[in-house]
C-alpha cells in the first residue's frame, strides 16, 4: 500500500476526486493533504474526508529551499511514497523535483506539450484551438514538462470563455487524475486517454 500526499493551493476538487478513489483494492491511500495557503478551501474538504492536513506557508520562509525543507519534513513524518500535485501553485526547485523524481505527478490544464505555464484556457482560445484538455504528467525539473501519463480532451465551443472552458474541463480532470494514479501505482504504463469531444 502506497502512502500518497496531495499538495494543493486552492479548492482541492482534484484532491477530493483522488482521495475518494483511493479505497478498496486501490494500491494507494491519501495520508496527507498539504497546502502552502492557510485558507485553502481544500483543507476543509480534506478534514471532512478525515485526511490529515498540514500547512507550509511559503510566506513564512525566506527562499525556496527553506520552504521545501519544511514540506519534506511533513512528507517524511507522514511516510509519504508518492506526491500528487493538485492545483499546487508554487514552482518547485530542481532539488525537490530531483528528490521526488519518478514519484511525483501533476495535473496541468492543457494538452501538453502545448501551453506550459499559466492561463492555459485563455491561450487556447486566443490561438483558436478547436480542442483543449488536461494532462497528468510526471514532474521533472522543467515546468510542466515531464512524461505525460494521461490526457483528457474536449471540444472548444464558439461561445466558450476561459471560465466556461475551465468549468467544462474540471469534471474530466476528476476522471483523468484518479485513473492515471491507479495505473501509475500498479506500474501499468498504458496512457489514460479520455476523449470527450463533441
Ligand atoms: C485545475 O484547473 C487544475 O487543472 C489546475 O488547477 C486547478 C485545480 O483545481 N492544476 P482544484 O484546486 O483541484 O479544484
Amino acid at each position: 500500500m502506497k502512502n500518497v500526499a496531495l499538495l494543493i493551493s486552492g479548492g482541492g476538487s482534484n484532491m477530493v476526486a483522488l482521495a475518494r478513489d483511493m479505497t478498496g483494492d486501490h494500491p494507494g491511500r491519501p495520508k496527507l493533504v498539504l497546502s502552502n495557503v492557510p485558507q485553502a478551501g481544500g483543507l476543509l474538504k480534506a478534514s471532512a474526508l478525515r485526511i490529515p492536513t498540514a500547512v507550509v506557508d511559503h510566506r513564512d520562509h525566506v527562499g525556496r529551499l527553506s520552504f521545501e525543507d519544511a514540506i519534506n519534513a511533513e512528507l517524511t513524518a507522514a511516510k509519504i511514497d508518492v506526491i500528487c500535485l493538485a492545483g499546487f501553485m508554487r514552482i518547485l526547485t530542481s532539488e525537490f523535483t530531483h528528490r521526488w523524481q519518478g514519484r511525483m505527478l501533476n495535473i496541468h490544464p492543457s494538452l501538453l506539450p502545448k501551453y506550459k505555464g499559466l492561463h492555459t484556457h485563455a491561450r487556447a482560445l486566443e490561438a483558436g484551438d478547436t480542442e483543449h484538455g488536461a494532462s497528468v504528467h510526471l514532474v521533472t525539473g522543467d515546468l510542466d514538462d515531464g512524461p505525460v501519463l494521461g490526457q483528457a480532451r474536449l471540444s472548444v465551443r464558439a461561445d466558450d470563455s476561459a471560465a466556461s472552458l475551465a468549468e467544462r474541463l474540471l469534471p474530466l480532470e476528476h476522471r483523468l487524475y484518479p485513473a492515471v494514479l491507479r495505473r501509475f501505482l500498479t506500474d501499468d504504463p498504458t496512457p489514460v486517454l479520455i476523449d470527450a469531444r463533441d
